[in-house]
Order: C-alpha cells, then sequence, then structure tokens
C-alpha cells in the first residue's frame, strides 16, 4: 500500500506521536483507504473506508487478534473480555454476556438518575466548575453501584486518581512514545504510581469478590450475575477471571461514558441553538420532572445530539488489531503479523460520507441525510462479534445523565477556545472543560 516513506528511520512514529489525530487523518486523505504507515517494527496498515472496517471487524475477524500496542498498554486488564482471545474470550463473552441483557440494563436507569440528582444537588448556580471531572466522577460511581452494590461516593477521589495514574502511564501523558516503551519494570515515578494504583484497586476489588461469595451473589448488580454464571460444564468464573472482568468494565464502563459526555457538554455550550432545542424538548416530553428510561424513545433531539457529538469524538477513537494469518483487504496484501489501525475519529469526519463533516449538526442525524450511510462510517461502539458489550448500557446511560442534568442546568463555557483533544486509549478533553453553572 502507499503511504509516507523515506523519512528518518523513526520520522513516521515521531510525527504519530506528536498529534495522533492529525498524522492518521493527513494519511488517509492523503494516501488512500489502505495506508503503509511506515513505523519502525512490524507492517503498521491504516484502513480508512466502512468496507475495509468490515473485512476487518466483521468478514476476516478471525484472522485478528487485538494489536500489540493495546494488548501492551491494557496488560493491567489481565484476561478480561477486552483484551482475551479465542476460545477463553469465546466462553467469556457467553458468560458476561446475560448481565448486558436490555432488561437487565434498564433497571440500572434509576440508579444513574438517583445519583446524576445527588451530583447536581452539590451544585451552585454561578459556580465554575470542570464538568469533565464531575462526569468522570459521577459514571465511576454509577458503575461502582451498578457493578459492586457498592456506593463509593467517600473512595470516588482516591480511586479516581488510581484510574488517572493508571491511564497516564498507559498514554503516556506528558512523555513521548518513546519513553513509554521503556519497561513497566523501572521505578520511574510514572510506573511506581500505577503499581500503587494498580495494587490499590486490585485490593478494593477482591475484597469486594469475597464479600459477595460470602454473602451468595443474589444481588441484583453485574458483579452478582457474574458469579452466578456458568459454562456448558457447570463451571464458573475463578477468581482471577472475575478480578479481571470487574478491573475492564471499571475501566472500559466508565471513562468513554464520561468522555462522550463531556464533549457533549462542549459541543451545547458552543452551539446555543442546539442547546436551547434540547432544553425545549425536555421541557415538552417531562414537563418539569426528572427523565426514566421509559421517557427516552421520545428523546429524539437528545439521542441525535449524542450521536452526534460521538461522531465529532468518539471517546474511543480507534480499534486495532493484529493479523494473525495473511489476507488481502481492499485489495491489498495484508501479512501476518500487520498492526491494524482503524480510526473512528478519521472516519466519521470523511467528507465522502458526512455532508459538511466538521460541523455539529445533530439533525443530520433525523432529517435523512444520514440514511443510506454504509454501515462502519459510523461505528462508536465497533463491530462484528467484539462490539462493545456495554453499548446498551452506555447510550441509556449517556442519554438519561444528558437529561437529568441539562433539564436542572446549563452550562457556559469559561474558555473561547475549543478544548484540545488527548487521544490515549481514549479522547480525553486534556485540560477538562470549564463551565459556569446556569441554574434553570
Ligand atoms: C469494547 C466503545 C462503554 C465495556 C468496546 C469497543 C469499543 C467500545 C469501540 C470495541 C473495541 C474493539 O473492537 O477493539 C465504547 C464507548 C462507550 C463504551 C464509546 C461509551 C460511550 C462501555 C461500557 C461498558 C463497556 C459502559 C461496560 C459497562 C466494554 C467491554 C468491551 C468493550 C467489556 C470488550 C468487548 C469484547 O471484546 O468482547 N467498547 N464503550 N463499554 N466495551 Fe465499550
Amino acid at each position: 500500500p502507499p503511504g509516507p516513506k523515506g523519512r528518518p528511520v523513526v520520522g513516521n512514529l515521531l510525527a504519530y506521536s506528536r498529534d495522533p489525530l492529525g498524522f492518521l487523518t493527513r494519511c488517509a486523505r492523503e494516501y488512500g483507504d489502505v495506508v503503509r504507515l511506515g513505523f519502525p517494527g512490524p507492517p503498521a496498515y491504516l484502513i480508512s473506508h466502512p468496507n475495509g472496517v468490515e473485512s476487518v471487524l466483521v468478514k476476516n475477524n478471525r484472522n485478528f487478534v487485538r494489536d500489540r500496542y493495546t494488548r501492551a498498554e491494557l496488560r493491567i486488564l489481565g484476561d478480561g473480555l477486552l483484551v482475551n482471545e479465542g476460545d477463553s474470550w469465546r466462553r467469556q463473552r457467553r458468560l458476561a454476556q446475560p448481565a448486558f441483557h436490555r432488561r437487565r440494563v434498564e433497571a440500572f436507569g434509576e440508579t444513574m438518575v438517583a445519583f446524576t440528582e445527588r451530583m447536581l444537588d452539590g451544585w451552585r448556580d454561578g459556580e465554575t466548575r470542570d464538568v469533565h471531572a464531575e462526569m468522570m466522577r459521577l459514571t465511576l460511581e454509577i458503575v461502582a453501584k451498578t457493578l459492586f452494590d457498592t456506593d463509593i461516593s467517600r473512595e470516588a477521589e482516591g480511586v479516581g486518581r488510581s484510574m488517572n495514574a493508571i491511564m497516564a502511564r498507559s498514554s503516556g501523558q506528558g512523555s513521548s512514545v518513546f519513553l513509554r516503551m521503556l519497561p513497566e519494570s523501572l521505578p520511574t515515578p510514572g510506573n511506581l504510581a500505577y503499581r500503587r494504583a494498580t495494587r490499590r484497586l486490585d485490593g478494593l476489588i477482591h475484597a469486594l469478590v469475597q464479600e459477595r461469595r460470602r454473602s451468595g451473589a443474589d444481588a441484583g448488580d453485574l458483579l452478582s450475575m457474574l458469579l452466578r454464571a456458568e459454562d456448558e460444564d457447570g463451571e464458573g468464573m475463578s477468581d482471577r477471571q472475575l478480578r479481571d472482568e470487574a478491573m475492564t468494565i471499571i475501566l472500559a464502563g466508565h471513562e468513554t461514558t464520561a468522555i462522550a459526555l463531556s464533549w457533549t457538554w462542549y459541543l451545547l455550550g458552543a452551539h446555543p441553538e442546539a442547546e436551547a432545542r434540547l432544553s425545549a424538548e425536555l421541557e415538552e416530553v417531562l414537563g418539569g420532572r426528572a427523565p426514566a428510561v421509559e421517557d427516552l424513545p421520545r428523546l429524539r433531539y437528545a439521542d441525535a445530539v449524542m450521536k452526534e457529538s460521538m461522531r465529532l469524538y468518539p471517546p474511543a477513537w480507534a480499534v486495532g488489531r493484529e493479523a494473525i494469518g495473511d489476507c488481502e483487504i481492499g485489495g491489498y496484501r495484508v501479512p501476518k503479523g500487520t498492526q491494524m489501525f482503524i480510526s473512528q475519529y478519521v472516519i466519521q469526519r470523511d467528507e465522502r460520507f458526512f455532508r459538511d463533516p466538521e460541523a455539529f449538526d445533530p439533525d443530520r442525524w433525523t432529517n435523512g441525510s444520514t440514511e443510506g450511510l454504509p454501515p462502519y462510517a459510523y461505528f462508536p461502539f465497533g463491530g462484528g462479534p467484539r462490539l462493545c458489550i456495554g453499548n446498551g448500557f452506555a447510550k441509556m446511560e449517556a442519554l438519561l445523565l444528558l437529561a437529568t442534568v441539562a433539564r436542572r442546568f446549563r452550562l457556559e463555557l469559561v474558555s473561547g477556545r475549543p478544548p484540545v483533544p488527548q487521544p490515549s486509549i481514549t479522547l480525553r478533553p486534556r485540560d477538562g472543560i470549564q463551565t459556569g453553572l446556569r441554574e434553570r
């Protein structure tokens, strides 16, 4: 495949590490739908057409496992669903799937709204708050309540800091891509914080698993359901597997949804006309009360706002795969060992699929202009057998939180400058999002 070549050995890697979103976008627009990235090491391809995405994630999915970079960054998840492979992944996915059944997930709706109302009770008119930090804390509390049936509001600060230390190590915040390649065993400040954070979270999860085993696992939380799950041989999950799945769900299940909401608050702050329409819809549908799961089908504009926000700022901005055998994608040979990059950020801003792709336009989801979109032109939750297991949970949570907050507060942007997206495993707003709170 074509691609940027001829730079000093590590030139492309440097360009990538300085600005991953810009580098990948330029590669796709300049060289086409299959690009050889020209990194040192194994061949690396960028796939930027929906057909190619479908080939990798769906049609040829058995020829791919998770890419080596993500595997290394997510070592903390052990054999959790996100990084597991083969028969072990299939077994775990089957065991976990019922816990994410729609009716099960809907039962968490009330908790989500109640926790949000509690957060809002602490907000004051005229105050300035970093709404990204607020969303991270809130979704962490919600995941702890729905997963473990515990209220961690008192520990949330500490757990949040642990999570940050873990993400900082994997995203190499402030350090270069080369520093990140140093072994984890070196006692750098980042590595030490990472190890402390891991121990702390492990201790927390271990205690909860033991407690739940003792108490008989009959609660309605996710952990109890995972504890009760058995495969066809009547085997349940070991403590180790439970730890890995719990860690995975905490990590995969709170930061992404928080980020989706954070970018949404930014976009609404920057587009007062969209904010006004959302507010009018909430007034019309809810008539002054808090939202419930049953209201969601009628919140059509709110749904379009979330969709559009995740198009422009997909919280999981890329998925990666490694080829375990030779194959062909988009007319190019893909040798075994190739690292495949697929970026939602790049494809969801492609003008071949979205008119005026950089514009925030929720109406495109209701006025018919996105009908006939090829599958995998828009795929914030991935696709194929490894589609996000929490996508129903996440969509419901995002809508409920959006409606609960927007009904009571308007959030004004404090800075005139747009937040900077920081692409690590997820797409955080780098410096948070400062907002002025206006009570309605
Ligand atoms: C997988 C995105 C929320 C749990 C994934 C994948 C994506 C994704 C793109 C596929 C990765 C790949 O194929 O390489 C998101 C986004 C979310 C979100 C954008 C929120 C807006 C959640 C929630 C949970 C969750 C709330 C759990 C409560 C998982 C798990 C996997 C996964 C366990 C691995 C599934 C497997 O490989 O079998 N997510 N996710 N996610 N997600 Fe989510």
